[in-house]
């Protein structure tokens, strides 16, 4: 299979989409595939490999050619069979590129535009997921219009969440997420997280455990739960992007340290999300679990998820005994059905 690695990107997740494709140019089985690193630099120009990469090679090694977009579909159309999205967040993870891979006819790993658009956006994906009866912490979209003509509406509305988290509506790797404690300082986040998207969410700061929980599958391969993931940042005091990037930030054990009651909830939420959602390939929701009230609150889905060194979803699978190789394999045939 002639598979392209699509990777860095206009969002603001270009060094952990580059992160993410380095893990998969490093561990794709080359009795399998013949990799064509495709990076997408920051101007949007695509740099693509001059030729197959036949075994693994770091990406300083190798030449690239620089394309306009229209000419780089172009020579993906004629040269690869499929092309294994490893963008993250905008342009990346929310439906864009999906979609004009699939006008191109372009064969591509992972979930659709439908599923990417919805799990993209905070706003659509929390209306989908208590349409269909999951738990997502107390919050309210903002919208930059409202909050410009309109701000005391606005903090009225929020008040009563009483400790707040900020969020742009469509971002990754908690880019301009902020936890705010009081009220007084809620102004200043809104202003701060309007600059990076035209819409926000300010939701109820849930007290809790961080956990998460991978899911495989969906298009052409059975779909299959992974064990969650207990997070617990060193010194942090959430999961942010510090804590998400340096080795060692965030101590993370998998299978979560958790009653079995509370696992298998966990990774039912997550199934049924996925499942709602319609993705392929591979998801992962991100929770926290309110131990006193024993509830699960759902956060977010993640359609295109780190493969970093530090991420997630790699470790899980290394928990059920799936090595970062059959997990890219697992992937592509999950596409080619
Ligand atoms: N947004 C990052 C890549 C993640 O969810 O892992
Ligand atoms: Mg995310």
């Amino acid at each position: 299979i002639r598979l392209a690695v699509l990777m860095g990107g206009l969002g603001e997740e270009h060094e952990v989409s580059l992160s993410s494709g380095r893990g998969v140019v490093q561990h794709a089985d080359y009795r399998k595939y013949l990799v064509r690193p495709v990076i997408i630099d920051r101007e949007g120009q695509w740099r693509i490999a001059t030729t197959f990469l036949t075994a693994p090679m770091a990406l300083e090694e190798l030449h690239f050619k620089d394309y306009q977009i229209g000419e780089a579909i172009e020579v993906l159309r004629r040269e690869v069979d499929l092309v294994f999205i490893v963008l993250h967040g905008r342009f990346g993870e929310d439906g864009t590129i999906q979609g004009l891979l699939e006008i191109a006819g372009i064969a591509y790993v992972g979930s659709g535009v439908t599923a990417s658009a919805l799990g993209m956006h905070k706003a659509f994906f929390r209306a989908v997921a208590e349409h269909t009866g999951i738990l997502v912490p107390p919050g309210v979209v903002v919208r930059r219009r409202e909050w410009e003509e309109r701000p005391e509406e606005v903090l009225a509305r929020v008040r009563s969440l009483d400790s707040f988290v900020v969020k742009p509506a469509a971002q990754g790797s908690s880019i301009g997420v902020f936890m705010v404690e009081n009220y007084q300082k809620l102004r200043e986040a809104i202003d701060e997280a309007l600059k990076l998207d035209g819409e926000i969410i300010v939701e109820k700061r849930i007290k809790g455990k961080e956990v998460t929980c991978g899911v495989l599958g969906g298009g052409g391969k059975e779909i299959l739960p992974l064990p969650p993931t207990l997070i617990v940042p060193r010194d942090a005091e959430f999961f942010d992007y510090f804590s998400k990037y340096t080795p060692g930030a965030t101590l993370e054990i998998t299978p979560a340290p958790l009653p079995e009651n509370v696992i298998q909830r966990l990774q039912e939420i997550a199934l049924l999300t996925h499942k709602t959602l319609g993705c392929r390939g591979m998801s992962r929701s991100d929770f926290i679990y309110d131990e006193e009230e024993g509830q699960i609150y759902l956060l977010e889905i993640n359609t295109i998820p780190g493969l970093t060194p530090t991420s997630l979803i790699p470790q899980a699978c290394r928990a059920i005994g799936m090595s970062f190789k059959d997990l890219i394999d697992y992937l592509v045939e999950d596409s080619l059905s």
